[in-house]
């Protein structure tokens, strides 16, 4: 049994102490009870310190992006030491915005993967295919190709710690989800390729999260298909009642 794992990312939004701490109070309140589901929020840089009011709570932090080297000549990047001296439990590695808009290429997230897990993180990887890709019949090939580019040379004990968000790229913060069937396939067959590159224990282990437009009236019908466990939330994250609403829809059994 794979347990359900709930992340919100905040994106740019909610960016200093005082934004982050006026939501998580709430949000604390209304999930204090929660166990059986994993739960962790990726505030901006500038409000994790903010966030330490989860700390000894259920939920646990995460950032939005690190760099794989310690220190040195890097402006404008965070090692995943810093982010550690933060208390930062949950790294989001390549998501499409990340991708995209800065450029970064499978081998730079495989860099990031192996330093975060080095450093005891645990990383929520993203892949997904646009629109064309996917309506030329793509998606597939798109996943692959992202999975042996994100994951190359990833031991069994190193991916088994990694959890993998499917974010079709068309669903992000288009209010346009993928249906609970057409996430399940994909889910389906990233399970596919751990099986062939691994073996099916650690197909089966593995934990995999859909994200793009994850509402509380969507949430429960996309965590009841076999292969979901659980989403990474954009837009609904940012306040607390519609968040812990997607929560509780992934407390129930499937
Ligand atoms: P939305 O939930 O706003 O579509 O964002 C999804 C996402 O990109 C989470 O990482």
């Amino acid at each position: 049994m794979r347990k359900f794992i709930i992340g919100g990312n905040w994106k740019m939004n909610r960016g200093t102490p005082q934004a982050a701490k006026d939501m998580l109070e709430e949000f604390i309140r209304l999930v204090r009870e929660i166990n059986n589901v994993d739960i962790f929020i990726a505030p901006p840089f500038t409000s994790l310190g903010g966030a330490s009011i989860l700390l000894n709570t259920n939920i646990k932090i995460g950032a939005q992006n690190m760099y794989f080297e310690d220190t040195g000549a890097f402006t404008g990047e965070i090692s995943a030491k810093f982010l550690k001296t933060l208390n930062v439990e949950y790294i989001i590695l390549g998501h499409s915005e990340r991708r995209n808009i800065f450029k970064e290429t499978d081998e730079m997230i495989n860099k990031k993967l192996k330093k975060a897990l080095e450093e005891g993180l645990k990383p929520v990887v993203c892949i997904g295919e646009h629109l064309e890709e996917r309506e030329a019949g793509n998606t597939k090939n798109v996943i692959k190709r992202q999975m042996e580019g994100t994951f190359k040379d990833l031991k069994k004990e190193q991916i088994i710690r990694t959890v993998i968000a499917y974010e079709p790229i068309w669903a992000i913060g288009t209010g346009r989800t993928a249906t609970p069937q057409q996430a399940d396939e994909v889910h389906a067959y990233i399970r596919e390729i751990l099986e062939k590159t691994y073996d099916a224990n650690t197909a089966s282990s593995i934990r995999i999260q859909y994200g793009g437009s994850v509402k509380p009236n969507n949430a429960r019908e996309l965590f009841e298909m076999e292969n979901i466990d659980g989403g990474l939330v954009g837009g609904a994250s940012l306040e607390a009642a519609s968040f812990a609403a997607i929560i509780k829809a992934a407390t129930k059994e499937k």
